[in-house]
C-alpha cells in the first residue's frame, strides 16, 4: 500500500440493533482519514437506511449481489483489492457462523472469502447467542485463521436483560481498526521463503492406554502457520496432537512421539529457510513401551524415563543460514533461561512466554512475553492475539533476513 493514500476501509453491516451505531463508526473512520465504502446485508436494512450510509459514505452502497445493471463479478472482486481492512461491526451471530463455514450466500459473506486484507468483526448479539457453543465455535475457528475480533461487551441489551453481547463502543472499534492498519500495511513480504514450523504437545506411550503429555494446544504454532501463508511464505506444518484444523494450504505431517516429531524435522528442514520451534516437546518418554496394558499392584509404580532427542539444539547445529526460532515457556527467571536457551541452542530469536499465566499461556488465544535476539535486544510483547503475536515474531524474522541480504551483498557471512 502507498502511503500517499488514505486508508481503505470496507465497513460491512449486519441485521442486529446495534446497527444503528455503525454511521457513528464510519464518520470516526472518516475523521481519522480513511475513505469508507459500506456493505449491508439484507437483514441491515431493516435497522439502518441505506440512503443515509450512501450520503455519509458519499458512495453507493451495495446489498445484494445481484443487481441489474451491476457486474457483480468485477464488483465483488473489485472491492476486495480495493479494501486494506474489512470491519464487520456489528457482527451477528448468523454472520459469524456464514463466515466461518465459508457460506458465500450474500454479497457480504462472498467479500469475506474473496479479501486477501486483515478482517474486524465486532459481534453485537444477546447474551445466550453469544455464550452458545455453536457461536463460541465458530469465533475460534475464524480467531484461528487470523481474523481478529473485539468481544462485546457486558450492558444493557435490547433484549432488557443485562448480559456480555452488547457491541464493543465505538471509539474502541475505529481505534483498534486503525492499529491494524497502521501496523501492517498488508503485504506479501515472505514470497519465496520456505517456512518449517512445529507446533502443539507430544504424547509419549507407556502402554495402549496411557501417555504421558503436556497442557499444549497447538494454537501457537498454528498461528504462525496461518500467519506465515498470509505473508505469501510455503509452510510445512509438523504437528503433534491437536484438536485443530490445520491450514488447507500448509503441508502438514502428523506426528505423536518426541521421535517422530524429530525424524519429520530432520527430513523437511532442507528445504526451509525459515524454522519456528513452537511445539512443547516432551523431554523424557518412558523407557519401556508396552504393548499390554499395565495393570496395577499393591505397591507404588515407578516409571522409568529417558531423554528424548533435543530437536531444537540438533537444528541450531545444523542450521546454516536458516533463521531459527525457538519458544520457551517459563514460570520463573524468564530472560535469564531465555537468554541462556538462544544462546546454547544457537537461536537467532526466541519467544519467552509465562507458563503460568491462565489468559496467555497454554490453551489460551492470547500470548504476551518477550522477544530475544543474539545481540542483547529484548521486546516485550505485551498481551495480544496469537496471530498478531504470529505476525510481530514473523516481523522480527523478516528483518533479520533483510540485515543477512545486506551481509551477504557486502560479501561478509552471516553468522
Ligand atoms: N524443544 C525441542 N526438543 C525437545 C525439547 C524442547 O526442540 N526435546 C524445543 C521446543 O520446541 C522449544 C524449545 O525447545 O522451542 C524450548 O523448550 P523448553 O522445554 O522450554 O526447553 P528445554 O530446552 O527443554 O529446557 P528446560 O526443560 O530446562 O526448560
Amino acid at each position: 500500500m502507498s502511503s500517499d493514500r488514505p486508508h481503505h476501509v470496507v465497513l460491512g453491516i449486519t441485521g442486529g440493533i446495534a446497527a444503528y451505531k455503525a454511521p457513528e463508526i464510519l464518520r470516526q473512520l472518516q475523521q481519522r482519514g480513511a475513505e469508507v465504502r459500506v456493505v449491508l446485508t439484507r437483514a441491515a436494512t431493516h435497522f439502518i437506511g441505506r440512503v443515509t450510509l450512501e450520503a455519509l459514505s458519499r458512495h453507493p452502497v451495495v446489498v445484494e449481489m445481484f443487481e441489474p445493471g451491476a457486474n457483480i463479478v468485477i464488483r465483488h472482486v473489485e472491492m476486495a483489492r480495493w479494501a486494506d481492512l474489512l470491519l464487520v461491526a456489528p457482527a451477528t451471530a448468523r454472520t459469524l457462523a456464514r463466515f466461518a463455514h465459508g457460506l458465500a450466500d450474500d454479497f457480504l459473506a462472498t467479500l469475506y472469502l474473496s479479501v486477501r486484507c486483515p478482517v474486524l468483526l465486532a459481534p453485537a448479539m444477546d447474551a445466550e447467542m453469544w455464550e452458545n457453543a455453536a457461536t463460541q465455535e465458530n469465533l475460534a475457528r475464524l480467531r484461528q485463521r487470523g481474523v481478529a475480533v473485539i468481544p462485546p461487551e457486558r450492558g444493557y441489551l435490547a433484549s432488557g436483560v443485562e448480559g456480555e453481547g452488547r457491541l464493543a463502543e465505538p471509539e474502541q472499534i475505529v481505534a483498534r481498526a486503525l492499529v491494524i492498519l497502521a501496523a501492517r500495511p498488508y503485504v506479501r513480504d515472505l514470497e519465496g521463503e520456505h517456512v518449517l514450523i512445529t507446533a502443539g504437545p507430544t504424547c509419549e506411550d507407556l502402554d495402549p492406554i496411557r501417555y504421558l503429555t503436556n497442557r499444549s494446544t497447538g494454537k501457537m504454532g498454528y498461528a504462525l502457520a496461518h500467519a506465515a501463508l498470509a505473508r505469501g511464505a510455503r509452510v510445512t506444518l509438523i504437528s503433534g496432537p491437536t484438536a485443530l484444523l490445520p491450514p488447507p494450504d500448509a503441508e502438514t505431517i502428523f506426528v505423536r512421539r518426541a521421535e517422530q516429531m524429530y525424524r519429520a524435522v530432520l527430513s523437511h528442514m532442507e528445504r526451509a529457510t525459515i524454522i519456528l520451534k513452537a511445539a512443547a516437546v516432551a523431554d523424557y518418554q518412558p523407557k519401556t513401551f508396552s504393548t499390554a496394558k499395565l495393570k496395577k499392584t499393591e505397591a507404588d509404580l515407578m516409571l522409568a524415563l529417558e531423554r528424548t532427542p533435543d530437536i531444537l539444539a540438533e537444528l541450531g547445529r545444523r542450521k546454516g543460514s536458516r533463521v531459527l526460532v525457538g519458544f520457551a515457556a517459563e514460570t520463573d527467571a524468564h530472560l535469564e533461561h531465555g537468554r541462556r536457551k538462544l544462546i546454547e541452542k544457537n537461536l537467532d530469536l526466541i519467544l519467552v512466554n509465562d507458563a503460568a499465566s491462565a489468559e496467555t499461556g497454554f490453551a489460551a488465544d492470547e500470548n504476551a512475553g518477550f522477544l530475544l535476539d543474539r545481540e542483547g535486544h529484548v521486546v516485550e510483547l505485551p498481551r495480544m492475539s496469537k496471530y498478531e503475536m504470529a505476525m510481530r515474531i514473523l516481523d522480527r524474522v523478516r528483518e533479520l533476513l533483510a540485515q543477512r541480504g545486506r551481509l551477504e551483498q557486502r560479501g561478509e557471512r552471516p553468522r
